[in-house]
């Protein structure tokens, strides 16, 4: 039995294979493109096997067809509610196989059934120390709450928005000239470095849950 686990209490354990990705997003696609870059490293041992937007014009969606990644892009405006547009896309995932669900500045909130039917399954990328600064405009709001450190925060995706079991998380300084564009930047490069490392533990089986806390395993 595992000495770190309580009696009666659930444990998830990522699994250790080769992944196969879903990225969801919205804009500009920075976190994608890191995430694709270490996984054409072979850093990540995993492939995108779709990249999916609800914005047409979405440059993240454009980067992804030039680095010739199968994507697509469904309105939700001819969807007749916010959970037949998910059940839409968990069709999707479910004909591809997909392993695991990335939100990469994807801004819609995704329904409580998409959390239940991919418990585990789904993760996000904020830009703040959670469960601090949840929502919107987080950068600015850290500049305005007067936070000497803020950061960003990978987690699992369940139905409370950003309240999900937090994986990893890397900190910066918040200094007195910072702007909202500044601290944005220097909290995107940790983007870029927990977010692509979050996947790489996941589908090395190293990600453990239980409760509320996640185990990174040796
Ligand atoms: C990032 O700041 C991420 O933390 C947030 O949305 C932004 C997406 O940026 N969820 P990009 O599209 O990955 O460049």
């Amino acid at each position: 039995m595992n000495e770190l686990a309580h009696p009666g209490e659930a444990v998830f354990r990522s699994p250790r294979k080769h992944g196969r990705v879903m990225v969801l997003l919205s804009g500009r696609g920075s976190n994608f493109k890191a995430i694709h870059d270490a996984m054409r490293a072979g850093t990540i041992d995993a492939d995108i096997a779709l990249v999916f937007s609800n914005k047409a014009d979405a440059p993240g969606l454009a980067l992804a067809r030039e680095r010739g990644l199968e994507t697509a892009f469904l309105d939700p405006k001819i969807y007749a509610d916010k959970l037949e547009y998910d059940r839409e896309i968990m069709r999707q995932a479910a004909v591809r196989g997909i392993d695991l669900i990335v939100l990469a500045g994807y801004m819609k909130i995704v329904t409580p059934e998409f959390c239940e039917a991919y418990k585990h399954r789904i993760v996000n990328i904020h830009p703040a120390l959670l469960p601090s600064f949840p929502g919107l405009h987080v950068q600015q709001k850290a500049i305005d709450w007067g936070v000497r450190f803020s950061g960003c925060t990978t987690h699992f995706v369940s139905a409370e928005v950003d309240m999900g079991a937090i994986i990893l998380q890397a900190c910066v300084p918040v200094l007195q000239d910072d702007t909202e564009d500044t601290l944005a930047a220097r909290i995107l490069v940790e983007e870029h470095k927990i977010y692509p490392e979050t996947i790489r533990l996941y589908f090395e089986g190293r990600i453990e849950v239980r409760g509320r806390r996640v185990f990174i395993l040796s």
